[in-house]
Formats: structure tokens, C-alpha cells, sequence
């Protein structure tokens, strides 16, 4: 028998099939180009997209509005629970607990039926933006602010987040980075959640799986430590001599190379205009300055910076503190990964691959007298 062929970190593997997202020609969701969607749509437009195929009409669009509006509030046994968990907890960590958490209030948890999914779903993309929020304002000895049913999903976020003073161009900032974070086919934490459906358990198992997945900084943690590289490279002037000493000590740069996008992360391209606009407005065109001229030397050795690249700056720029960056990933995320999950239930087969062993041959058991 041939010897099963294998490939190191399943680099070019195809495991499955997704009728979601394709990185065919740059980014599409649902045949869409994530630029156009960037350019005219909503979050909600885009999450609707997601996990309903289709972009919604006027009617839908309205009435997806309104359930997540009814979904915004979350049971006060888990904010109970948020106020409890020790302050220095890992942001990523406390919305991976708010999401084991919730399913104990869901009256769908068990069910496992397409509408009860896309019922869960819905709430998931409105109520761990809540937990984390409410969770930022907690560690500061502050009350969390409740939803506005007359703002949309990105100004909420920032509402919640104590931002409610951010500019329409700040907003749209931060919505135009939930968009291009919203689905990337087989990326690692979806290819976790995906591993998990196929064994036919639970979403909130499975998104909780998935955003342990997301935290490790190779995959969504970078973001979280882009800033921590413009802060070692210190200036614009500066700049060159630190990355050129860093790529020579192999030091990895947060925020560049992608296992797919080995040409540059169309999502990178997208973002950076916008970042360059809040940099402008909010005084921070050094920091702009100092990131380009990482992005040049790092070009030189075909290294590309990736989606959190700008993204990290964005945020930075709009005030918001750096461990939020990688649960605002995940925010952008939930609707890619929940219409994965409803994929992956409705053409499931149980994803269980094999290893190549690389322990000792067979031997014979030894007495414990005989052991050395
Ligand atoms: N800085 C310096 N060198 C790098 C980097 C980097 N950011 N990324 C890759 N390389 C080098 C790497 O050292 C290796 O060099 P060599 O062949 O000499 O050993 C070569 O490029 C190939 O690297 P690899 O790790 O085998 O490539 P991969 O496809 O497994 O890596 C990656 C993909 C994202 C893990 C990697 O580029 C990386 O660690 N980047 C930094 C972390 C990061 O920004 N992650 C966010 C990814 S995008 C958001 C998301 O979807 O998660």
C-alpha cells in the first residue's frame, strides 16, 4: 500500500468543501468581493450574507435587525459571573468562558435543527460583544452600558466599549475591519470549529473551540502584538536598522507573512488607506511612518503584512486598548464561523485524520525490576 502522503501543518491540504468563502482571484464571501463589501456594505448586511447565503433585501434586512436588537441582553447570572473572574484574566479568555456560559441560558442549546442554529447564531453575534464589553467596563469598577436600539452594530460596539464620543469615520473604521476580519474559508479556528461540528456536538462548544483557537499569536494574536513591534522599532527614523535586525535574528514580525496570502493579504491593502485616514486625524502620522517603513524592508524579503497589520493600528487609533483587538477579531469572525458550523452539520462527515508515527518500533513490556 502507497504510504499516505503528509504535509506539515496540512500547508495546501484541501480537508473539505465550503460553498462560504473562496481566496480564488482575492476574497470573496458568498461570490462577493470583500473589497465591494468593504466599500458598500454593512456589518449586519455582511453577517447576513454570511449566514443566510444571500444579501438581504430591504424587508429581511430590517427584520435581522430587529431580532438582533430583542437579542441584546444577556442573563445577569453570567455578568455576575464576569464581575467574579479575577481582574488580570485574559480578555480572550473571559469571552471563551462568556461563550461556554451562555449556552446554559439557551433555550435552543440542544437543539441541533438549521433554524434553532441560525437562532443561536444571531445571539452569539450580539451577546459576546456585550460580554466583552461589559467585561472591559467591570475591570475598571464601571457598570456596563446597555445596547441602543437606534445604533448600528459597529457604533453599539463602540458604545459599549466607552467610545459612544467616536466620529462617523472612526465608526465606519472599525466596521469596514469587522467586515474584512468576517470569514476566511478554512483558517485555523474555523477549521477547529469545524473538527468539533463534524462530531455532531453543540455551536457553543464549538465557537468556544474556535476562539481558543483564535487566541494563540500565530493565528489571531497577532493583532494583539502589532503594536508591541512599532514600539520596539521606536521611530520612522529608527525603523529600518530594528526590522533588519530582527528578520537577521529570525525574530518573527507580528502582523506579516500568511500561510495563504503569500503575495500580500488583500484585506492589508484594503485596510491601510483607512488606517493612514485616522492616523492623520488623531495625530499619529509618526506611527504611520514608522509602520511603512517596516513594510518596506520586510517587502524586500517577500514578506507581506497581513489583515492585522492596519488592523491593530485602527484600533489603536480609535482608543481602544490592545487587548481588544483579538476579541474584536473574533466579533468580526462569529458570523463566518456560525454559517461554517450550519455547512459543515448539513454535509457532515466525521473529520478524523491520521498521524505519521514517528515514536519507537514495537518492543516487549519490562518488568519494573528490569528497568534501568
Ligand atoms: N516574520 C518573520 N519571518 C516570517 C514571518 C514573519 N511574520 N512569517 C513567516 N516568516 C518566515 C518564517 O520564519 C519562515 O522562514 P524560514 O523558511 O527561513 O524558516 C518562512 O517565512 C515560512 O514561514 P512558516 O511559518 O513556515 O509559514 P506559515 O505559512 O506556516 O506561516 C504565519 C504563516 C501566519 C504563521 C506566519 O507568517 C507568522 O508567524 N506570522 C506572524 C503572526 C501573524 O501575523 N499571524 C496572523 C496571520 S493573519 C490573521 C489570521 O487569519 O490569523
Amino acid at each position: 500500500m502507497a504510504e499516505p502522503q503528509y504535509q506539515r501543518g496540512l500547508e495546501g491540504v484541501v480537508v473539505g468543501e465550503t460553498a462560504i468563502s473562496t481566496l480564488a482571484d482575492g476574497l470573496s464571501y458568498r461570490g462577493y468581493a470583500v473589497e465591494e463589501l468593504a466599500e458598500h456594505g454593512t456589518f449586519e448586511e455582511t453577517a447576513y450574507l454570511l449566514l443566510y447565503d444571500e444579501l438581504p433585501n430591504a424587508g429581511e434586512l430590517a427584520a435581522f435587525k430587529e431580532r438582533l436588537h430583542r437579542s441584546a441582553s444577556v442573563p445577569a447570572e453570567v455578568i455576575e459571573i464576569l464581575r467574579q473572574i479575577p481582574t488580570q484574566a485574559d480578555l480572550m479568555d473571559v469571552m471563551r468562558t462568556g461563550a461556554s456560559l451562555l449556552a446554559h441560558w439557551d433555550a435552543d442549546q440542544a437543539a441541533s435543527e438549521r433554524e434553532a442554529n441560525l437562532r443561536k447564531a444571531e445571539r452569539l453575534i450580539v451577546q459576546l460583544p456585550m460580554i466583552v464589553a461589559a467585561r472591559q467596563r467591570l475591570v475598571q469598577n464601571k457598570e456596563p452600558i446597555v445596547a441602543d436600539r437606534k445604533c448600528s452594530f459597529a457604533e453599539n460596539l463602540l458604545r459599549m466599549l466607552g467610545r459612544g464620543d467616536s466620529s462617523s469615520a472612526a465608526v465606519r473604521a472599525l466596521e469596514v475591519s469587522l467586515i474584512t476580519y468576517g470569514e476566511l474559508e478554512f483558517n485555523t479556528s474555523t477549521f477547529t470549529l469545524r473538527v468539533v461540528a463534524s462530531t455532531e456536538s453543540d455551536l457553543y462548544s464549538a465557537i468556544t473551540a474556535a476562539i481558543g483557537a483564535l487566541k494563540g499569536p500565530l493565528h489571531g494574536g497577532a493583532n494583539q502584538q502589532v503594536l508591541e513591534v512599532l514600539k520596539q522599532a521606536g521611530s520612522a527614523g529608527g525603523a529600518e536598522a530594528w526590522v533588519r535586525d530582527a528578520l537577521a535574528r529570525k525574530v518573527r514580525i507580528m502582523g506579516f507573512g500568511h500561510r495563504v496570502f503569500k503575495q500580500g493579504d488583500p484585506r492589508a491593502r484594503l485596510l491601510k488607506p483607512l488606517s493612514a485616514k485616522l492616523a492623520k486625524e488623531t495625530e499619529n502620522a509618526e506611527l504611520e511612518a514608522t509602520a511603512e517603513q517596516i513594510e518596506r524592508v520586510c517587502a524586500e524579503k517577500q514578506l507581506y503584512p497581513n489583515v492585522d497589520w492596519p488592523t491593530a493600528r485602527i484600533y489603536y487609533y480609535l482608543g481602544l486598548p490592545s487587548e481588544l483587538n483579538t476579541p474584536l477579531f473574533a466579533i468580526g469572525r462569529m458570523a463566518g464561523w456560525c454559517a461554517h458550523f450550519i455547512e459543515q452539520t448539513e454535509h457532515n462527515r466525521l473529520i478524523s485524520p491520521m498521524a505519521k508515527y514517528t515514536g519507537p518500533a514495537r518492543r516487549s513490556w519490562k518488568p519494573l525490576s528490569e528497568r534501568s
